[in-house]
């Protein structure tokens, strides 16, 4: 059979399609699956259940303001899960109604409540090292990234080495737009207004756990919220852990 030199080309570069998408397929061109991702969650972790919090705070809200310091150096101790429900539990309440927001012990300018906190754990007692969301009306702790992200979290902070150290931080985030839907840009200040009487409740709760801790603002916004996964903007972190010598 004779075949004309227009229908020979046509064949030819048809062919040479088929063969170039079936070895893009085996070149990388293609999604990464589940298990290639790094720190990819394939199957969505239990949420952690924080109570009962049987630890009773041994010293008074006034001893803990006379106690409170910013501290940089802890021992690798783990922390107790309770003592991650009690920190918890000091910046957004017990099982808080999320729509009147009534009974959270932070307040929030028009109950709008931008903040979300996230516990990025390393040294927990039953919990995996990652980072976690704190859900506030069902007080469970739900992971969003897998692994030990410490030491980058601590390089995104201009190499503060007390977030490596410390067996968890405490990240406080905001949805600013929960809060400048109904004030505009004055909203934003709102936010951070918000988010220093959060951190003084960590670091006041923290102080009453015999826990120490320090609020950092030196990183970088955009690397953190990389390396944590996460949607809100991470405005401050607190690095807690059992004080060094
Ligand atoms: C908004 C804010 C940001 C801060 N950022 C950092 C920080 O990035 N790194 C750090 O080591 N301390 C940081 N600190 C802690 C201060 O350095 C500390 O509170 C101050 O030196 C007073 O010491 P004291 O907390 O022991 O009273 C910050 C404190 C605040 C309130």
């Amino acid at each position: 059979m004779k075949i004309s030199k227009g229908r020979l080309s046509f064949v030819l570069i048809a062919m040479m399609l088929v063969a170039f998408s079936f070895a893009a397929c085996g070149t990388g061109l293609q999604e990464p699956s589940d298990e290639e991702r790094p720190n990819s969650t394939s199957e969505p972790a239990e949420p952690v259940a924080l109570k009962p919090q049987e630890i009773e705070n041994s010293i008074s809200l006034e001893d803990a303001f006379r106690q409170r310091r910013s501290s940089r150096r802890f021992t690798n101790v783990p922390i107790e899960l309770e003592k991650i429900g009690k920190l918890m539990m000091a910046v957004q309440g017990e099982g808080s109604d999320v729509i009147s927001g009534a009974t959270r012990p932070v307040a929030s300018a028009g109950a709008t409540h931008p903040l979300q906190i996230y516990v990025v754990a390393g040294e927990v007692e039953d919990l995996t090292a990652g980072v976690y969301q704190y859900d506030l009306t069902t007080e469970v702790l739900i992971q969003v990234a897998e692994g030990d992200i410490r030491e980058k979290l601590a390089q995104a902070s201009l190499g503060q080495n007390v977030i490596a150290d410390a067996p968890v931080t405490v990240v406080i985030a905001a949805a600013k737009q929960r809060t400048t839907q109904r004030y505009g840009e004055r909203g934003i200040r709102y936010v951070y207004m918000e988010s220093g009487g959060a951190a003084q409740h960590i670091a006041l709760q923290s102080t009453a756990l015999g826990l120490g801790n320090v609020i950092i603002g030196a990183f970088e916004d955009e690397e953190v919220q990389n390396l944590m996964q996460i949607e809100e903007s991470p405005l401050l972190l607190i690095p807690v852990g059992y004080l060094a010598e």
